[in-house]
């Protein structure tokens, strides 16, 4: 498994001038967020609420390759339903199932239906990902097109079937993505995907970066109702990714903290800044991502999930945990169990109803 460094979260605005001017010129047009449009976007409200708490899966699975090193299990999804996650966020690195005329392997497609049934038939909204960041952050332009052919053929695929089906168009943009090349990226996939897929939720996600403000940057068309906009959160990276073996800088970090009264005011100041900006616009958010790496003690891991959790229940956004399992595992696969440590602090027992249903959700 390869692994882009954290570099992916610094945001760079690379010598991308000429296709800024272009990007810049067209997202122009586009309609600013209005009052009236904002009163309207109740349909992205009712999806992320339904959406509640959930959880990152098969990213690093093999499933996509037909079955080999894949300890994902069909019951799974069973049992994340019971234990009170209400959807999930299915990673799809997709652009290397393309062929040199970008069309999806049919039996990847295959297998992609079977997982989006999957959820659907345990009542957990299924949420298609696109995720290829990686190549995106290094390459826009290329990634572009291949985003659009990505997406073109989703769209295609889901038109008027699986209605409870949410579409991400891309995992986490930014790097050499200036936010003009992505606000025209996303406009125009948004566009597409409207022609056959008019009332389907679709989350775009706000260049990636860990400045909060950034959120700001993104621009989102004023008449459409069903737009939720998404952001991540591995802030501070010292001790979010201490010892993860592909991070050049936090690799030989140990023994770093969380939880002093500095430590959540960082929190709740970044996720104000959000929902100010999210009420003026008049979107949810969701909360795609949020992880601690295996290698911070498990008490701070506890601390910091909670706390960042009810932080994002108590501004009304949906959120996904980093991820089902491989690392930041909130299941073990070897002994088919549940990191319970984990599990609490994202879902506290006292907030599950007998029956494994969340009350708040
Ligand atoms: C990222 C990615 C994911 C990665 C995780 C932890 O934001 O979306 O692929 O593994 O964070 O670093």
């Amino acid at each position: 498994m390869t692994r882009p460094g954290e570099a992916r979260r610094r945001t760079k605005r690379g010598a991308w001038a000429a296709l800024c001017l272009a990007a810049c010129a067209l997202t122009a047009d586009l309609p600013a967020s209005s009052p009236a449009a904002r009163a309207q976007w109740s349909a992205a409200h009712e999806t992320a609420r339904k959406m509640g708490r959930g959880v990152n899966i098969l990213g690093y699975d093999g499933i996509w390759d037909g079955g080999v090193d894949a300890p994902f299990k069909e019951d799974y999804f069973r049992r994340i339903h019971a234990t009170g996650f209400r959807h999930v966020r299915i990673n799809l690195h997709a652009f290397k199932y393309m062929d040199v005329t970008n069309r999806i392997q049919p039996l990847v497609l295959d297998r992609l239906d079977w997982v989006i049934g999957q959820a659907l038939r345990n009542d957990l909204i299924p949420v298609v990902d696109e995720h290829d960041f990686s190549d995106c952050q290094r390459l826009p332009e290329a990634c572009g097109v291949k985003l659009i052919a990505f997406w073109k053929q989703l769209s295609a695929r889901y038109a008027g079937k699986y209605p409870g089906l949410v579409f991400e168009i891309l995992n986490e943009p930014g790097g050499r993505m200036t936010p003009a090349w992505w606000n025209f990226l996303a406009a125009t996939i948004l566009n597409d995907i409207r022609v056959r897929n008019p009332t389907r939720t679709v989350i775009v996600a706000a260049i990636n970066s860990d400045d909060a403000g950034e959120v700001r940057t993104l621009e989102l068309p004023a008449n459409d109702p069903n737009v939720i906009v998404t952001v991540h959160y591995y802030k501070p990276m010292a001790f979010t990714h201490q010892g993860a073996e592909w991070s050049r800088k936090f690799a030989k970090t140990t023994g770093v903290d969380w939880g002093s009264a500095a430590d959540k005011q960082q929190v709740t100041r970044d996720f104000d800044l959000i929902a100010a900006w999210a009420a003026g616009a008049g979107c949810p958010i969701y909360l795609g991502e949020f992880g601690v790496y295996d290698r911070a003690d498990m008490d701070a891991r506890s601390r910091y999930l909670s706390f960042v959790a009810r932080e994002a229940e108590r501004r009304g956004w949906a959120w996904a945990y980093w991820q089902f399992d491989h690392d930041f595992a909130l299941f073990d696969s070897e002994r088919e169990q549940w990191v319970r440590p984990v599990l609490d602090a994202l879902i506290p027992p006292a907030s599950a109803a007998p029956d494994g249903k969340a009350s708040r959700f």
